[in-house]
């Protein structure tokens, strides 16, 4: 019988009903072999779920089986029944069976037993072969897909802003060079030697373009990845991350608030609503994770328990001021005491305090307003006060920092002048003054850490296992 399509196992697995002759592939976790029979896990990676196939040994070739290992790829044509096993309701009676790639069991590093994340970081060209990175890979995926739909439903446009830059402007951090000369050489001539004729730089933020955009086709984002070489070697930071970078003509710092609030609940909902499976398992894997750690380490709230957190709650909005007070007379721990001592106006936050206000004071997410203006970069739009900026954090559970944004600083002479004390180059940022010259209207825009939304949503500790090939201080493998 002519087999007309290639099934996924996720299909199978839900099936409603038995079937004819159907077709499958996907990789072996585990082979279970009796005398007559003998059963193969198998997963394609398109669920969580395994596949149980089952194969009556008296009518395959038990050669073909006896090469079949825990990695092995296979290709299985059998019939859908319901299950006798508790695991499963559907099956998979095998009738025949291909090997497609063959897996050496004494040197595949991947076995049916608990690895740690890091041995998985360390083999990143296997691991979404695991339970746990194919979970945290498809959860990446709708989120990316939700974050597109929901833009589009606003009707957004998306603009792709340049990866090559030679904008040193935006002050987010650290950047790598791109060059084509011999490093070796010293870099003469300011670079006219160079590819571009001067010096250039991975981006660290598409704003500016997405600015550009937005003052002309009003509502605009760029998702794309971002490069900073900043030597932190933190559980929240990597040096390329991928961000969601929404840019609105016509909104103040308002609207923006608002927008990144309904934008976060409708992420995390929709994982919530389609990611059921997969949360779930992440969920009991993190809940038999706690289990070995001592009490006050715990997660208080579980992985729905802290997605339901964002999601039912409104966020709580206050200045940055109101933060100051609230964080310096407050008692976060049993010291009284933070790592970092907020005793005076002007401090940066840190990933304590942000969690501080987050999980101990409001009980819910916070956005903070209006910064010191010596803390935030060049293009925010500066307050009557003459000391801060409509600058805004939004702050999570667990991550910190998830969104950091601002109304842009849309009066020219405003922004040339607080340019001149930030020493920005007015000569190179000539394109970007000129559109506060012509039709300036007020505008905001933020930036989402794609990675830091998916560490919460899937309960991740480090940052570098939400992304298929994370790159970080002293590692760029793979
Ligand atoms: O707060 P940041 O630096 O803001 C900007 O770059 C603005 N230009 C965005 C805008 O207004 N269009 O970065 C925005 C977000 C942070 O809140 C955080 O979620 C994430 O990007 N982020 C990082 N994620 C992973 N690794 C890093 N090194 C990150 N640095 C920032
Ligand atoms: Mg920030």
């Amino acid at each position: 019988m002519a087999i007309e399509k290639r099934y996924k196992v996720i299909d199978v697995v839900d099936a409603s009903k038995e079937s004819n002759d159907i077709l499958i592939s996907g990789w072996v976790r585990n082979k279970r072999q009796s005398k007559n029979v003998a059963f193969l896990s198998v997963n394609d990676g398109s669920t969580i779920k395994n596949l149980q196939v089952v194969i009556d040994l008296s009518k395959v070739d038990i050669d073909l089986i006896e090469k079949i290992n825990t990695g092995t790829a296979v290709s299985i044509i059998g019939k859908i029944v319901k299950s006798q096993g508790r695991d499963q309701s559907f099956e998979l009676n095998a009738h025949k069976i291909d090997i497609l790639g063959i897996a050496d069991p004494e040197s595949y590093p991947l076995q049916p037993k608990k690895h740690s994340f890091e041995f998985l970081r360390d083999i990143s060209h296997l691991r979404s072969r695991t339970n746990t990175f194919g979970a945290i890979f498809r959860i990446r995926h709708a989120i990316i897909y939700a974050i597109h739909n929901f833009f589009n439903s606003k009707g957004f446009l998306n603009i792709h802003t340049p990866i090559l830059t030679s904008s040193d402007a935006e002050g987010a951090g650290e950047m790598f060079k791109v060059t084509t000369l011999d490093i070796e050489k010293k870099i003469k001539n300011n670079y006219k030697d160079d590819f571009f004729g001067k010096e250039v730089n991975l981006t660290v933020s598409g704003q500016l373009n997405a600015e550009l955009a937005a003052l002309g086709l009003s509502e605009v984002y760029t998702f794309g990845p971002t490069f900073r070489a900043e030597n932190s070697n933190t559980s929240r930071h990597l040096a390329e991350f991928w961000m969601i970078e929404p840019e609105m003509a016509f909104y103040d710092i308002k609207d923006n608030m608002d927008l990144a609030e309904e934008m976060l609940k409708h992420l995390v909902k929709y994982t919530l609503d389609n990611c059921k499976d997969d949360l779930s398992f992440l969920e009991k894997a993190e809940e038999d994770r706690d289990k070995q750690k001592p009490m006050l380490e715990r997660q208080s709230l579980n992985l729905t328990e802290r997605l339901k957190f964002v999601c039912n709650n409104t966020f709580e909005r206050l200045t940055y001021s109101e933060a100051f007070q609230i964080l310096k007379s407050s008692k976060p721990n049993k010291k009284n005491k933070f790592d970092f001592p907020v005793n005076e106006w002007g401090i940066d936050f840190q990933s304590e305090h942000e969690r501080y206000l987050v999980e101990k004071h409001f009980k819910k997410p916070v956005i903070i307003v209006d910064y010191p203006k010596k803390i935030k970069a060049f293009y925010m739009r500066q307050n009557d006060d003459n000391k801060t900026v409509a600058a805004m954090d939004v702050l999570f559970p667990i991550v910190g920092e998830i969104i950091g944004g601002s109304q842009r600083e849309e009066r020219y002479d405003k922004l040339l002048s607080r340019m001149k004390e930030m020493n920005i180059s007015k000569k190179q940022l000539w394109w970007y003054l000129e559109t506060r010259k012509f039709g300036t209207v007020i505008h905001s825009g933020f930036g989402l850490g794609l990675e830091r939304l998916v560490q919460f949503v899937t309960g991740m500790t480090n940052i570098r296992d939400v992304i298929p090939f994370p790159r970080s201080p002293g590692n760029c493998n793979f």
